[in-house]
């Protein structure tokens, strides 16, 4: 296994080309990613933004990691949001461990972010749901995480630790902030006040696997057994990059398909009859997960988080 190493020095590099491009003296506070289709979280900013494409950082620095999936485009956006008018600044799109990129380079915007100021970063995903309790549009806070690739030796950690950043062995007991968690729910109340059509702010525990394909209906079954809520290709990285440089964390997962859990038929069952191999076809593919319905969800939803997201901020700004 390769390991990448991110130096101080390339870090620097990232964050002194930021501030050469943003306006003297601004310093985002809060940081946030949009995960799949996710970009529209853009609609949370005052007007007046700035961007820096992945492709720029790449071209300005080097090592840094540019989206390659659809969906992600890939920049940075710098600008206000909420009444209390926060510096902050959104990651449209981010990469992946399945693109190829090793979890070291894969992880490098965030400590960027660190070292430009970013107090609190907040992590959006699209998953699949794992629990019967969930569907299609739920939005789920992560309040903890199974870091499988991570368990069998892929850590963003893994190689030389910069001992200015964190410590070589990051305690993992809470990575996710339990008072940021308490103003999200408070968030989601004041929203449903205005709308009735809000149900449940839900909770769970997020499966982190390495993709590209999707899981198995075993597989399913098995992190399901395994007290894993909803599965996805992300977060995970970021969330112990942002614990190790002591960044505060706040996760959520936008459902954009429900796993399929269920065994499928079996050749040798007598009370299973297709009547063609089209309708068999039919059977087989009913609800697998695929990319272009998890975009589709997490467009039809974004507003939602959004929302979400702008509340949130007012609230703990405000405090
Ligand atoms: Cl069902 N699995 C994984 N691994 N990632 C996903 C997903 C499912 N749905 C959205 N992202």
């Amino acid at each position: 296994m390769v390991t990448t190493t991110i130096t101080l020095d390339l870090i620097e590099q990232g964050v002194a080309y930021i501030e050469s491009i943003l306006p003297n003296g601004f310093a985002p506070k809060v940081g946030i990613i949009g995960g799949s289709g996710m970009c529209g979280l853009q609609g949370a900013f005052h007007g007046g933004t700035r961007e820096i494409s992945y492709e720029t950082m790449r071209e300005a620095i080097g090592d840094f990691p540019v989206t390659t999936v659809l969906g992600h485009p890939g920049k940075f956006l710098f600008g206000h949001i909420g009444v209390t008018k926060t510096p902050a600044v959104l990651m449209c799109g981010r990469t992946h461990y399945y693109e190829s990129h090793e979890l070291q380079i894969a992880t490098l915007p965030i400590r960027i972010l660190g070292l430009l100021g970013v107090e609190t970063l907040i992590i959006t995903n699209a998953a699949g749901g794992l629990s019967s309790e969930l569907k299609v549009g739920d939005i789920v806070l992560v309040n903890d995480h199974i870091n499988f690739p991570g368990l069998a030796g892929s850590n963003p950690l893994r190689g030389p630790n910069i001992g200015a950043l964190g410590p070589r062995f990051l305690p993992l007991a809470d990575p996710y902030d339990f008072a940021l968690g308490r103003v999200a729910h408070r968030a989601w109340k004041d929203l449903k006040r205005d709308d009735w059509k809000l149900k449940l702010l839900h909770e769970g525990v997020y499966g982190f696997v390495a993709g590209p394909s999707y899981e198995t209906r075993a597989e399913c079954r098995m992190l399901a057994s395994n007290g894993v809520t909803m599965v996805g290709m992300s977060t995970v990285p970021e969330v112990i990059i942002a614990a190790h440089c002591g960044i505060r964390v706040l996760a959520m997962s936008l459902i954009s398909n429900v796993s399929v859990m269920e065994p499928g038929p079996r050749g040798d069952d007598p009370d299973f009859v297709a009547r063609s191999n089209e309708e068999l076809g039919r059977f087989m593919n009913k609800d697998k997960a695929n990319h272009d319905e998890v975009l589709e969800a997490a467009h039809g939803y974004v507003d939602k988080i959004k929302n979400l997201i702008v509340k949130i901020i007012e609230i703990e700004m405000t405090r």
